[in-house]
């Protein structure tokens, strides 16, 4: 495996949508409920073997603070960012508003330093039922900034790997496309799901046609007999 890259990559959004909770899931695999709402920036490391393509990137994490007070130390730690994780609370449609009109467009597009990648990571994906904003909105947006999206939950461990994943793809390749993959991943699942649905009507029809053709001929057979 090659010496792996160094990549920052630092979490914005409106506080309490659960940045916290998804840097602690992905580095400790475990969900701490009990946060406390972050007052700066502290980064946290881990390495990632890409093995389908030989490489290893060694993310370090910036937390950020979503308060207002703390908004202007933001840009202090994402100036040089080589990714940008805009995250918002999908039963909370406010903070994925501020995400397009605040944290894109008034903070990372105009201050940032180069071209990060970034990617629109919609959390709390465990509370659907009470959802305010569809993963279609928030690929949507992810498409108009060629950024990539990812629904999360730090919660129930839904799409954690998959957004660093993704990010590291995206880092070596500019081209890669999570999107395709998505939809990739999306036939292979529905072909499994069809295959598995079959399998287990086969045998329910088979045993049916068994029980009907006993009872035609038994039926017949009474026929026959001049039974009933
Ligand atoms: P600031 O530090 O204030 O910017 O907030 P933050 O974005 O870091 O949010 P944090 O991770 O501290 O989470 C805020 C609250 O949301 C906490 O009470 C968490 O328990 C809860 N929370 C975070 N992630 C999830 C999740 O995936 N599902 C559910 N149900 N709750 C979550």
């Amino acid at each position: 495996m090659s010496s792996p890259e160094t990549v920052k990559v630092v979490l914005l959004g409106e506080a309490g949508v659960g940045k916290t909770c998804i840097i602690s899931r992905y580095i400790t695999g475990a969900f701490n409920p009990d946060t406390i709402s972050s007052l700066s920036a502290q980064f946290i490391s881990k390495t990632m073997e890409f093995k389908d393509i030989n490489k290893t990137i060694k993310f370090d994490i910036w937390d950020t603070a979503g308060q207002e007070r703390f908004r202007a130390l933001a840009k202090i730690f994402y100036k040089d960012a080589k990714v940008i994780c805009l995250c918002y609370d999908m039963t909370s449609k406010k903070t994925f508003d501020a995400l397009k009109d605040f944290w894109y467009e008034q903070q990372t597009k105009l201050n940032v330093d180069g071209d990060p990648i970034y990617a629109i990571v919609a959390c709390k994906n465990d509370l659907y039922e009470n959802m305010q904003t569809s993963d279609e909105e928030g690929r949507e947006f992810a498409k108009s900034i060629n950024g990539i999206f990812q629904s999360t939950s730090a919660k129930s461990n839904a799409g954690i790997d998959t957004l660093f994943e993704n990010i590291g793809h995206r880092y070596f390749d500019p081209h890669f496309d999570t999107n395709e993959k998505d939809s990739k991943e999306k036939e292979e699942y529905a072909k499994k799901k069809t295959e598995k649905a079959q399998k287990k009507t086969q045998p329910q029809s088979v045993s049916r046609g068994v029980k009907l053709d006993a009872n035609k001929s038994s039926n017949k057979e009474k026929q026959k007999k001049g039974c009933c």
